[in-house]
């Protein structure tokens, strides 16, 4: 995943949902409308994970990982992957198959090999981040310096890194904390006459794995090679400086940046009923790094969203709404195809009714994360919790019965669009996600069958129902433009997921 924001246009809706509901009081019919919908629920779940598609999302994935492997964006890799797609969901009847062009990034690893030469000579693992330059051909070498944050290159070390590689071996706070040292740390290096920059993986945990990833650079500051390095060679690294040894490296590192090339996303549906134009959109992203297979990331999400349409169509279940998969291009190293897919569907965004994006991880769905609107107080929805018990919400026969308002982004495309119309994300039992990101690490075996199933349920069900019921998720601009939607919104998921956790 890699995370930008973009302002859009502000789009003009119309709210069809009553006044008392904007107090976070569903009316009787409308409970008694999401209720009825567990029958269907429970046919979506008993087929996904007991009956005819079990198992079928991981056998699907496990096929499609063998055959093309690794699919960074630009690559022959990614197309073919795209094609065999477009064929299968095909096969499988999904509606309305086709590939939408967008012009994407190519940037490709040559060569690359890293060798500590004092204190002791020992080889490094090393991966180029996205984008980074190469070294020249002869490769370089230089001492190293190693800092724990940029403060503390700013303030402690900018006289001393000239000429010097510098590491960054900065406290791993979280993700989207930490993930700032890939993008910023080479620019930040550079500034201070560094010849390169050594990023320590953005994990919270390692097994000695070299983690990769976007990285970034600034008009007029030098770009240096941007190379990540293990938690446990920067530790190290740490130890040596600390004992007043000095580190010397060599690095060797080849890549290549060509001009941008023709990708496309990946588009199937299941044609709505009544309002054909109206949509809900479930995604993933199907390119990958160049390191492992992407069976994970985001594998796993582009699968579950696709096949969540096979599931509909194929059990005869068509809401009045479309339900649109859409996999996504390109989005590790800048998102190209979301942002090329949202120029090319500006007039329709109006119809998009719930955007959905599985992009960290498919490990054991919890139920569901979201933004919607503007973050404001939630009050009255104890009476539905105390409603009923817990048994009778829409995903609870998956144990799947959680929605949480995330306090940053969902997904990672449709973040773009997260002030604009209602996103969610899989809630899922992800702790692990970070263990295996942008790593060879990321195969098949992070994924589990019945886990997937599981995940490939929950995520037809949501947009089956979201797009089935009676009136469209409201939305409304009264506050100064700035997009908001009734707190009924939120009740709603919440009674078609289970318990709500602020
Ligand atoms: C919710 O609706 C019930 C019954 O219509 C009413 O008694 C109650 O006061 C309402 N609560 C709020 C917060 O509007
Ligand atoms: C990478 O190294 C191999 C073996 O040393 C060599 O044959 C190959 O030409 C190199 N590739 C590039 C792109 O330099
Ligand atoms: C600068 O170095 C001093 C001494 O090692 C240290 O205490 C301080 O935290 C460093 N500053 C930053 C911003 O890390
Ligand atoms: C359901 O999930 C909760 C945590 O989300 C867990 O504590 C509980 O054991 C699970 N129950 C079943 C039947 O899997
Ligand atoms: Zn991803």
């Amino acid at each position: 995943m890699f995370r930008i924001t973009l302002f859009l246009p502000v789009l003009l809706l119309t709210v069809t949902f009553t006044k008392s509901e904007d107090e976070c009081n569903l009316s009787q019919e409308l409970i008694d409308e999401i209720r009825s919908y567990q029958t269907v629920v429970d046919k979506i779940i008993d087929a996904t994970t007991n009956g005819q598609f079990k198992g079928a999302t991981f056998k699907e994935l496990a096929t499609f990982v063998d055959k093309f492997g690794a699919r960074l964006s630009g690559t022959r890799s990614l197309e073919d992957s795209i094609d065999y797609l477009l064929d299968l969901m095909k096969s499988y009847g999904v509606q309305n198959v086709h590939g939408e062009d967008v012009q994407v990034p190519l940037w490709v690893r040559g060569n690359e090999s890293a060798k500590m030469l004092l204190p002791r000579e020992t080889n490094l693992a090393v991966l180029a981040l996205g984008g980074s330059v190469g070294t020249p051909d002869e490769g370089i070498e230089a001492d190293v310096v190693v800092v724990r944050s940029l403060e503390d290159l700013h303030q402690n070390y900018s006289n001393a890194v000239a000429g010097k590689i510098v590491v960054f071996n900065y406290e791993y706070i979280r993700y989207g904390v930490s993930v700032s040292y890939r993008r910023q740390g080479p620019i930040e290096a550079a500034k201070h006459g560094a010849v390169a920059a050594l990023i320590r993986s953005v994990t919270d945990f390692s097994m000695n794995l070299v983690h990769t990833g976007q990285t970034s650079y600034e008009e007029g500051v030098t770009k240096i090679p941007a190379v990540a390095i293990t938690v446990e060679d920067a530790n190290m690294f740490q130890r040596y400086q600390e004992r007043g040894q000095t580190v010397r490296v060599k690095l060797n590192i080849q890549t290549e940046s060509f001009p941008e090339v023709k990708s496309r996303n990946t588009v199937g549906e299941v044609v709505g009923s009544e309002n054909p134009e109206k949509v809900v959109l479930v995604s993933g992203h199907l390119d990958s790094w160049d390191v492992g297979v992407g069976a994970m990331d985001d594998g796993g999400g582009a699968f579950i969203s696709w096949y969540s349409l096979v599931v509909l169509k194929s059990l005869g279940i068509v809401p009045k709404r479309t339900v649109r998969a859409v996999l996504w291009t390109a989005e590790e190293n800048g998102m190209a195809g979301v942002i090329g897919y949202d120029a090319a569907h500006k007039d329709e965004l109006k119809d998009f009714i719930f955007v959905m994006e599985s992009d960290e991880g498919t490990f054991t769905p919890l139920g569901l994360e979201f933004i919607a609107g503007k973050k404001r107080d939630l009050h009255s929805h104890r009476d539905i919790e105390d409603d009923d018990s817990i048994s009778n919400w829409l995903l609870a026969p998956i144990n799947a019965t959680q929605a949480v308002r995330s306090s940053g982004g969902v997904g990672s495309d449709i973040t773009i669009w997260k002030d604009v119309i209602p996103t969610g994300s899989l809630l899922n039992d992800n702790g692990k996600y970070f263990w295996y990101h942008h790593t060879k690490a990321d195969t098949m075996d992070v994924l589990d069958p019945d886990t997937l199933d599981k995940a490939t349920a929950l995520w037809a069900s949501v947009a089956y129902v979201v797009a089935d019921l009676k009136d469209d998720f409201p939305r409304d601009f009264s506050d100064k433009g700035f997009y908001t939607i009734p707190n009924v919104f939120y009740v709603v998921l919440l009674s078609l997921v289970g318990l709500l956790l602020h």
